[in-house]
């Protein structure tokens, strides 16, 4: 399974911003072959990502879709515009969107088939509210998992990114679960995505307050098939030390 290591840089970095960005980064990870990069700008910086990014190592996608393919959804975004900007990953449940826009499982779920039928890849978040050790969390995540992902096909199961992302371990103040807690959530959705799709290995990456520091140790864990960045990847340097992390090959 080749790592994914990616970022969502959330409602930060205008298009020039992201230019900048994408400029510095390129050239620090382009070396990178045995491993997958993704970055996830705000809907108007795509743009930028697929200038900058088309013919490199590095994918784009966005944070966010309306489950929807077209109509009278005022400030909304279809798969197919993502689509047609180059876009091969969707975030769909993230935390925080599901905190400010109230989100439910059925809306994902709906998101997640959007992502499907305009042949993208979704990279859904689950994770727990609360820190009540990982056995509490893996309950609650495939829970999750079987209202977010129902009637998925075990072929697309199989082309599934899961997110593990506990919200206690997101953002500000927050700090990254430990690689055992990780470990134990990361180990039971492989359990059960493998259930559902036969065996075919779906990626399951962690996020949650990830830095140079963490990275090695939750990326040697195993389950863990890669990581999710946040505010760390708003440096580029950062975000190209933590994308240079030594895996070792299984
Ligand atoms: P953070 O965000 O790295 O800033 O904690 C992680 C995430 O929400 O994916």
């Amino acid at each position: 399974m080749r790592p994914l290591i990616g970022t969502s840089w959330k409602m930060n970095l205008t298009a020039t911003e992201a230019a900048g960005w994408l400029d510095a980064f390129v050239p620090l990870v382009e070396h990178l072959t045995d491993r997958d990069l993704f970055v996830l700008p705000a809907f108007p910086a795509i743009f930028a990502a697929q200038a900058r990014l088309t013919g490199t190592t590095v994918g784009w996608g966005a944070q966010d879709v309306h489950p929807e393919d077209a109509g009278a959804h005022t400030g909304d975004v279809c798969a197919e515009m993502l689509r047609d900007l180059g876009c091969t990953y969707v975030e769909v449940g993230h935390a925080e969107r599901r905190r400010d826009h109230g989100e439910t499982p059925a809306v994902i779920n709906a998101k997640v088939a959007a992502v499907f039928r305009w042949g993208m890849t979704p990279i859904l978040c689950v994770g727990e509210a609360w820190p009540a050790g990982p056995e509490a969390a893996v309950e609650v995540v495939l829970g999750d998992l079987e209202a977010c992902l129902a009637g998925t096909t075990a072929d697309q199961l199989g082309r599934t990114i899961v997110a593990y992302e506990p919200a206690w371990a997101i953002g500000e103040g927050a700090r990254a679960a430990t690689p055992s807690e990780i470990g134990i959530v990361h180990r039971g959705v492989h359990a059960w995505l493998c259930d559902r799709a036969g065996g075919r290995g779906a990626r399951v990456i962690y996020g949650g307050s990830v830095d140079e520091d963490v990275a090695p140790r939750i990326l040697a864990e195993p389950g863990v098939d890669g990581l999710f960045v946040g505010r760390r990847a708003l440096d580029p340097r950062h975000f190209a030390r933590i994308a240079s992390t030594c895996i070792d090959a299984d």
